[in-house]
């Protein structure tokens, strides 16, 4: 093994209370070009009295300069330093004082965590570790402790001296340089430490907290985005009045700030007072950003301010229990945008993600329960089992809680935990005393992996007039059964809800939550007058497969009829997903190919369904992903799965053609707003150009092309781009050439650009890639232009799943080039390549030979370790 970082493995059944506290810490940054001191004065606290521990603090690439113990000079044999730590063998059991100077260079770090410059300013990013590479400290979120931050800088380049809490005192020296003094009044752990410096626009604003308190809210930009930070201001607004009515959680300190910078490896974090985020979740304005950017800025914005009551006021007691404080946020975040959007709009996208994303992470080597049990980097464990499938946990308590339920649990928790650092039990704990429930069982969500299987079977009794529903949940031998709340409806003939009435006692309802939590058990509804339709796991109860075979004519019905909106868009999905892989197998057998008459019926009834929301409909008449579709095979189909899907879209589009041409025409004078219905309107416009597109004529070309050029906004703009890029036409190299002239100076616009051809189904794109590798706007170094053409290729699946395994080649040069930078996002993408085995035996053999390439690469770093390790074992 030519491995040399520290790859052992960190195991939650290790947890050990700290030996020592910090109570307070009063930092003192004096920031150059270069080195930056930083100063720190600690007073520390053993945890027992009489206990004889050494003091071993956390320090990753710190220059020691100096180190004090209550006031005196410690010299060099009275502690001990190494890559990782700074040990003083001897300390007294009473409460001391430390202080240390260390040198960092923030200038040359790529790695970006710790204190880095993004665009020339100065910013901070510590969860989960990244404190210790700012000064020496008890680097774990259950030591809590009061801050004081004084900031010295040049005052003409960084004007703008920020960090938690609030500014105490300032000043300016007489070398050209200011400082300003901030002291937080909430303890805190290291992680939610932060500092900006810099030259930025503040967008200000202000919120009245319902008790009456002004909060002063700032958005700081650098100041040519000044005009993009209107949305962001009003989505934290709504986000606190939300937070009030629906939780009964009000801001607790007097300014809120959040800086938008360029370089984030993250979306956004949730520092206390002083939220940083990735631009990309800041920024907007109409002609730059599209619908889903405008709400994923309201959902990030939301999210990190939900993180001050869930993460900051009561946190993580250690980084096992991180879905503690990410998946409820998710929860919390995907709640408010059901409320400020479509509930079953947010459910769908929502539900696409956990499938597309979660499921796969649960069939990889990666695979992990939400409450993991061991990891080599944490880092690598902020993943969407953390944090979507912990949203889905959290859901759970709501569904089988009701509401109300949910909110007294929630209050309890505050109640006992306000200020504290604690676990996932501590909050199933709370969950089950407010109720007065049992959760025991409960917990297998939290410490057994992989996604549950239910297979549904009903009988009915025409005579008893009775429909008995049986679930049975797949089990592995290793785990137990899990507690599952499946929601279910039964359709009459007329497409209606039938009352259902489960015991004679209990009240008919038309949605039922069975709670299945033996192997099998079967449910009898009672008075079921004729045979019905089940329509099953409503609004998706549950993050489970359900099995249920089911015609096509009765997946037509709920596709049609189906009162959840859910469930009636997943009809389609299954149907969808039939007839593909029905046309598979006879594109594998080498026949001609034929679409199902009554599955173009099914799409056809719903392009023609006035009453739908734009939004849904647009939804509706999406196919599942390649992606999706291969996760559904025993061996991914990579070319017949291409082929199949293509001829699919193209068949409905030709044979829909002039409906798509009406929906276009209907939905394409609607004068811009951000306004629901004109986002429905939009996304049902730009899903009918996208079929009508699939014809690749000089008409369809066309139309894109004027709506390429003629639109006031990113949503249409791009959207025309994206059709164009997918054609052989002249135009598509002009759009593509337009595109880059108008936004070249815009980074986030940019990264459009080169997302949008790294998403083109055309057979050139890798080649197109490769060379926009060597553009000379491309770069490694910024997490979001990375993504932008490297992240989105590798989701490309017939494009990136090359036979001739180029793609694979060229994606693990790029991983070991950023592993030597960006470990965290070299890590990220290499994460690809963890599905290696469920492809055929050329592809496997050519991902393994990389993977293989990868792990003998000396220096290493432990997050690209991690994976690649776990992937080939
Ligand atoms: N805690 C952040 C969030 O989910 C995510 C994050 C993790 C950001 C680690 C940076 C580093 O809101
Ligand atoms: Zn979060």
């Amino acid at each position: 093994m030519i491995y040399q970082e520290n790859t052992q493995a960190i195991y939650r059944k290790d947890y050990q209370q700290p030996d020592f506290f910090i109570d307070s810490v009063d930092l003192h940054f004096s920031l150059d070009e270069d080195v930056t001191l930083v100063h720190s004065r600690m007073t520390i606290r053993p945890r027992t009295e009489n206990q004889k521990k050494p003091l071993i603090l956390n320090g990753e690439l710190l220059v020691l300069k100096s180190l004090k113990f209550n006031g005196h000079v410690l010299n060099a044999t009275q502690y001990h330093v190494d890559k990782t730590h700074l040990t003083l063998p001897n300390v007294p059991a009473e409460a001391f004082e430390l202080e240390s100077i260390v040198e960092i260079k923030p200038q040359e770090n790529t790695a970006l965590t710790g204190l880095y410059q993004s665009s020339g300013n100065y910013c901070t990013q510590c969860e989960a570790e990244g404190f210790r590479r700012i000064t020496y400290f008890l680097d774990r979120p259950d030591v809590m402790a009061r801050y004081t931050t004084t900031i010295v800088a040049d005052k003409s380049r960084y004007p703008v001296l920020l960090s938690n809490g609030n500014r105490v005192e300032y000043g300016e020296l007489n070398d050209g340089r200011h400082w300003v003094k901030w002291a937080d009044p909430f303890p805190k752990p290291s992680y939610l430490f932060a500092l900006v410096a810099g030259n930025l626009y503040c967008h200000g604003g202000k919120f009245t907290t319902r008790s009456g308190r002004e909060v002063r809210l700032e958005i700081w930009v650098e100041p040519q985005n000044h005009d993009q930070c209107e949305h962001a201001l009003q989505s934290l607004q709504k986000a606190m009045r939300w937070d009030e009515e629906r939780f009964g959680l009000e801001y607790d300190l007097d300014i809120y700030m959040i800086v938008a910078v360029g370089d984030f490896n993250m979306g956004a974090m949730e520092n206390k007072g002083l939220n940083v985020f990735n631009a990309k979740f800041v920024l907007c304005r109409p002609d730059t950003a599209t619908d889903d950017d405008y709400e994923g800025i309201e959902a990030v914005i939301a999210h990190e301010y939900f993180h001050n009551w869930t993460g900051n006021r009561v946190t993580c007691r250690d980084w096992f229990q991180l879905t503690l404080k990410e998946g409820l946020t998710v929860f919390r975040d995907q709640q408010f945008t059901e409320d400020m959007t479509s509930a079953a709009v947010k459910r769908i996208q929502d539900v696409r993600i956990l499938r597309s994303a979660q499921f796969a992470e649960d069939q990889s080597p990666m695979a992990h329960p939400i409450r993991p049990e061991s990891y080599i980097e944490m880092n690598n464990f902020y993943t969407v089992t953390v944090y979507n499938k912990g949203a889905e946990v959290i859901r759970l308590y709501q569904t089988l809680l009701g509401k109300d339920g949910f909110r007294r649990g929630m209050d309890l928790y505050f109640q006992r935990h306000d200020g504290q650092a604690v676990t996932c039990d501590d909050f199933r704990a709370a969950m089950a005393d407010a109720n007065q429930v049992d959760l025991t069982q409960f917990e297998r969500w939290y410490d057994q992996a992989g996604t549950p299987v239910v297979e549904a079977s009903g009988v009915y009794d025409a005579t008893a007039k009775t429909y008995a529903l049986t679930l049975r949940q797949q089990v592995p031998e290793h785990l137990q059964a899990w507690h599952i709340p499946v929601a279910v409806g039964l359709l009459g003939k007329e497409g209606q809800d039938l009352s259902l009435q489960l015991e004679e006692t209990a009240p008919a309802k038309t949605t039922q939550v069975l709670e299945l939590r033996e192997l099998e058990q079967t449910f009898t509804f009672k008075n079921i007058s004729e045979l019905p339709i089940p329509s099953l796991l409503r609004h998706f109860s549950a993050p489970i497969k359900l099995n249920f075979s089911c015609q096509r004519q009765e997946l037509a019905f709920l596709m049609a009829h189906d009162s959840d909106p859910f469930n009636r868009w997943e009809a389609g999905q299954q149907f969808a997903q039939q007839v593909i892989f029905d046309l598979l197998a006879d594109w594998q057998a080498g026949k001609t190919l034929q679409l199902d008459a009554l599955f173009s019926e099914a799409v056809l009834k719903i392009l023609q369904d006035d009453k739908l929301d734009g939004s849904i409909k647009s939804l509706m008449l999406t196919l599942p992903t390649e992606n999706f579709l291969g996760q559904q095979q025993a061996e991914v189909a990579v070319d017949g799965l291409f082929a199949v899907r293509q001829f699919v879209l193209k068949q409905l589009a030709e044979v829909h053609y002039a409906e798509w041409l009406a929906i276009y025409r209907a939905n394409h004078q609607m004068p811009y707003s951000n306004s629901a219905t004109a986002i429905a309107c939009r996304r049902l416009k730009n899903t009918a150009l996208h079929y009508i597109c699939r014809l690749d004529t000089p008409e369809t070309v066309n139309l894109a092309e004027k709506q390429f050029k003629q639109s006031d906004n990113m949503t249409d703009q791009q959207s025309a781009l994206m059709c164009l890029v997918n054609t052989f036409s002249e135009e598509r190299g002009q759009a593509i050439e337009y595109f880059y002239q108008q936004w070249r100076h815009n980074p986030l616009v940019l990264d459009k650009w080169f997302s949008v051809q790294a998403t083109s189904y055309l057979p050139d794109t890798f080649d197109n890639v490769k060379a926009l590798l060597q553009h000379q706007d491309f770069t490694l170094k910024n997490p979001n232009r990375a993504r932008s053409l490297i992240a989105v290729f590798s989701q490309n699946q017939a494009q990136f799943h090359r036979a001739d395994g180029l793609a694979y080649q060229l994606h693990a040069d790029i991983v070991l080039q950023l592993n030597a930078t960006n470990p965290q996002i070299a890590s990220r993408f290499v994460s690809v390549f963890n599905h290696w085995r469920r492809f055929d035996a050329n592809r496997q053999a050519l991902m393994q030979a990389q993977l293989n390439r990868i792990i003998q690469h000396p220096n290493l770093s432990k997050d690209v370790y991690e994976v690649v390790s776990k992937s080939l074992n």
